[in-house]
């Protein structure tokens, strides 16, 4: 579980007439086990603030703070794609991004393929499973180092509806099970209803504009009528924020 602190966090890309400020001066609080979804339209800079979060962008200016009892907290990063290294088997994928080999790590990196339901695909290659499968490889690869916070970047969205609906489900089970902070990109406001304590929405020129908290018992199903509401008063703010057309 960690903290993380946003001070006035400002992206600008570029320079002259083609500067984009893809962040507005964020300033943003999350504790603890917590599921945070960030939504908003294309373009509004969600992407960019993992990939800050995450170390693979430097803001332009501010600053941030990402801790664990007071130490230096370790992300994890969970990609649209699964990025697999296709000559490397499932467990080898795995493997590749631990610090030691040992059969402990082993054990562990089992551990998390047992949780994604592939604990019987350790011996196959990317290639000889579906994306949907890839996709839960990434997932238990980015669980396996046991960070502790999981940034990730619409993991679902090249998926169908079906595989999408029970990898959310595994993913909400790793996350209470497991504790860790979440923060989860997306363009679904269903999912971000489905799966998180707290949404932020954002609006083009990366501003961040709504921050709702949703109070409904996990797990969540989608047809009940009480996620439903809470699903349309979402898209309510979005209407009243004019990000529904964008
Ligand atoms: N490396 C870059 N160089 C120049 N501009 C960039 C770069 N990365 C992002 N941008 C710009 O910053 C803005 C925010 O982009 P970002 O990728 O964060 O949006 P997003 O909300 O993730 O969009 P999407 O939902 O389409 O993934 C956009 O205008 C984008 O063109
Ligand atoms: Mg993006």
């Amino acid at each position: 579980m960690a903290d993380i602190k946003i001070s006035n966090l400002h992206k600008e890309f570029g320079v002259g007439d083609d500067k984009v400020v893809a962040l507005e001066n964020v300033n943003l609080e999350i504790s603890g086990h917590v599921f945070v979804s960030i939504v908003g339209p294309s373009g509004c800079g969600k992407s960019t603030l993992l990939n800050i979060l995450s170390g693979i962008e430097t803001p332009t200016s501010g600053s941030l703070t990402i801790t664990q009892a007071g130490a230096q907290a370790a992300p994890g990063y969970v990609f649209q794609a699964a990025r697999l290294l296709p000559w490397r088997t499932v467990m080898d994928n795995l493997l590749f991004v631990q610090a030691d080999k040992s059969s402990e790590t082993r054990a562990r990196c089992q551990k998390y393929l047992d949780m994604v339901q592939l604990g019987d695909k350790g011996d196959k290659f990317p290639g000889e499973l579906s994306g949907g499968m890839q996709q839960r490889v990434g997932i238990a690869r980015a669980f396996s180092i046991e960070p502790d916070v999981m940034f990730m970047d619409e993991p679902f969205s090249h998926l169908d509806a079906i595989t999408a609906r029970s990898l959310r489900r595994e993913l909400h089970s790793m996350w209470a099970a497991t504790k860790k902070t979440i923060v989860f990109v997306t363009h679904d406001v269903g999912e971000a209803v489905e799966l998180s304590n707290r949404i932020l929405v954002f609006a083009q020129g990366g501003i961040l504009k709504d921050d709702i908290n949703v109070e409904l018992d996990f797990p969540r199903d989608p047809s009940d009528e009480a996620v439903a509401v809470a699903k349309a008063n979402v898209l309510k703010k979005f209407e009243e924020l004019d990000l529904l057309a964008t």
